[in-house]
């Protein structure tokens, strides 16, 4: 097979960083080609240099298609060299609707005249191609879960026409198994008819089950390039984090009492526009001083419950909330910040980052606001603590004082995390908390997360992933269509993937 594309000698800097240095990367036809590497390693923006995002005349060395050396200027010159690429954040438009985002910038046209059937008619092809259950060429794509956003970006993306290069990168950071099925066998007949895919991801799984090869990345170098078939997923890890990680999970810590400090009674939440309720009647509680885990596939009611609980208001929701014994009245996220309650979202895009302000503002804006006398706010104390998060989790900036939209996407999150970390607060609500997040640096977060606990802090973790679940929990609460259908104790009982799974599928 042949190569369909080369980079020599890529070499781009931002300020104050060497994102890419000296890069050399080469793609196969026909083969689906894994990136991985830590955070900040360097792949999103390779990956941009490959699709024209940064135009040639702002990296140094040479793109090379079919052996000829290509400058792209604009993404529209990558496009016609059969380049497509899904990026990391998604970027469709919420309020759009399926069909105008399939559509938008390349619109069917009828004698200079938008043919909407026409549109409409493919847009169902590709409905049915992606396997997408429910969904109508009408819908607003915001009111989508963002795995059928996920699927609907990439169709959007191989829709145009002869794409002979896909690049995806992470694109099953939120996706449930099955639709991770879906876009891989999707994935898998686009390799068949020829296609190459550059597919980066965390998920070192998905890399192992569908990828053909692999380069790592370090710290904008290329690490090396193996045959899947030749690794194992260790010796990936290994050339990823330049070091072996024998035990993700610390061992866990002395068995929670019985103090219940949150609880929530008949809980049922409904969507603001549709009413649709998308959780049903659930009551659980949380004992001071666990770990306690909450499972269920993507769209099972998770972060719709607890945001709501917290004082989002998102959703309409009503029930009982208590909080150390007493009823909580929350109007907004801050009454719950100021009980001691902190939230760490999933979608650091819509809630999170404030995308304007520095890694240090975007640390320490909550702890200023909860707990600091306004008269006398502590500067220096601002500046110590954002840097000894930097160190420990290891946040890949040049400076605390660069604007946080300037991080790779797993360093976003790690300042997401340490915003939640640093402040006074009693009960840590982390929805997601790896997700896009390398392999080191998510042993680190497990590590903080027990020592958390040890100091005293009750956590309440959201998570997809079975693994972490299993991990880090005390107690597993499952959750299935917006029912909490058990809770089991990982403590007392030997759980498995297969126990949770089946509890998640409602079995
Ligand atoms: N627009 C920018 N301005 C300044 N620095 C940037 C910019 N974009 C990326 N960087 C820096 O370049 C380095 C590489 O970032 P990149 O986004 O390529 O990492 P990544 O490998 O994709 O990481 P992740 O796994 O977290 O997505 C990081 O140190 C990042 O902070
Ligand atoms: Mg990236």
């Amino acid at each position: 097979m042949g190569t369909i594309l080369e980079a020599r000698n890529i070499t781009k800097i931002f300020p104050g960083v060497r994102a890419l240095d000296n890069i050399n990367f080469s793609l196969g036809e026909g083969e689906i080609h894994a990136i991985c590497g830590e955070n900040g390693a360097g792949k999103s923006t390779l990956n941009k240099v490959l699709c024209g995002v940064y135009p040639h005349t702002d990296y140094e060395g040479d793109l090379l298609i079919d052996g000829e050396v290509s400058k792209f200027k604009h993404i529209a010159d990558a496009e016609r060299k059969g380049i497509a690429i899904i990026h990391q954040e998604l970027s469709l438009f919420n309020l759009l609707s399926v069909t105008e985002n399939l559509f938008v910038g390349h619109e069917i046209n009828n004698g200079g005249i938008l043919d909407k059937n026409a549109m409409a008619k493919e847009a169902y092809k590709w409905i049915d191609w992606l396997n997408l259950e429910g969904v109508l060429p009408s819908m607003l794509v915001g009111d989508l879960g963002v795995g059928k956003q996920q699927l609907i970006e990439i169709a959007r993306a191989i829709r145009l026409t002869g794409v002979r290069i896909l690049i995806l990168d992470e694109p099953t950071a939120s996706l449930t198994e099955k639709e991770t099925e879906l876009l891989h066998g999707i994935l898998m007949k686009l390799r068949d008819e020829g296609t190459s895919i550059i597919y980066v991801s965390h998920k070192l799984d998905d890399v192992m089950e569908l990828c053909d090869k692999v380069t790592v990345f370090r710290d904008g170098e290329s690490v090396g390039s193996a045959d899947i078939k030749d690794i194992t997923q260790d010796e990936l890890v290994g050339m990823m984090v330049g070091r072996e990680i024998s035990e993700m999970y610390p061992v866990m810590g002395e068995l929670p009492g019985d103090e219940v400090i949150f609880e929530m009674k008949n809980f049922n939440v409904r969507e603001r526009m549709t009413h649709k309720q998308v959780v049903k009647d659930v009551s659980l509680s949380i004992r001071k001083g666990e770990i306690f885990g909450l499972y269920g596939l993507v769209g099972a009611g998770r972060t719709e419950l607890i945001s709501t609980a917290y004082g989002s208001d998102r959703y309409i929701g009503d029930g009982q909330v208590f909080w150390k014994g007493k009823p909580l009245k929350v109007k907004s996220p801050v009454d719950s910040l100021k009980a001691g309650i902190a939230y760490s979202t999933e979608d650091r895009k819509v809630y999170g980052i404030i995308p304007t302000m520095s890694v240090q503002k975007n640390t320490t804006i909550q702890f200023i606001k909860s707990f600091v006398n306004f008269l006398s706010i502590d500067k220096n104390l601002e500046v110590t603590r954002t840097e000894e998060m930097v160190d420990n989790l290891g946040i890949k900036t040049a400076t605390i004082e660069t604007k946080i939209v300037n991080l790779s996407g797993g360093n976003q999150q790690k300042v997401l995390l340490a915003r939640n970390l640093i402040s006074d607060i009693e009960l840590l609500i982390l929805d997601e908390p790896t997700r896009g997040i390398d392999v080191g640096a998510k042993q680190e977060i497990y590590t903080i997360m027990r020592e958390l606990v040890k100091s005293g802090v009750t956590i309440l973790m959201i998570s997809s992933e079975l693994p972490e679940i299993l991990g880090m929990s005390d107690n597993v609460g499952v959750m299935h269509r917006g029912r909490l259908t058990c809770v089991l104790d990982n403590r007392a009982e030997n759980l498995t993937q297969e126990m949770i799974m089946e509890k998640a599928a409602g079995i």
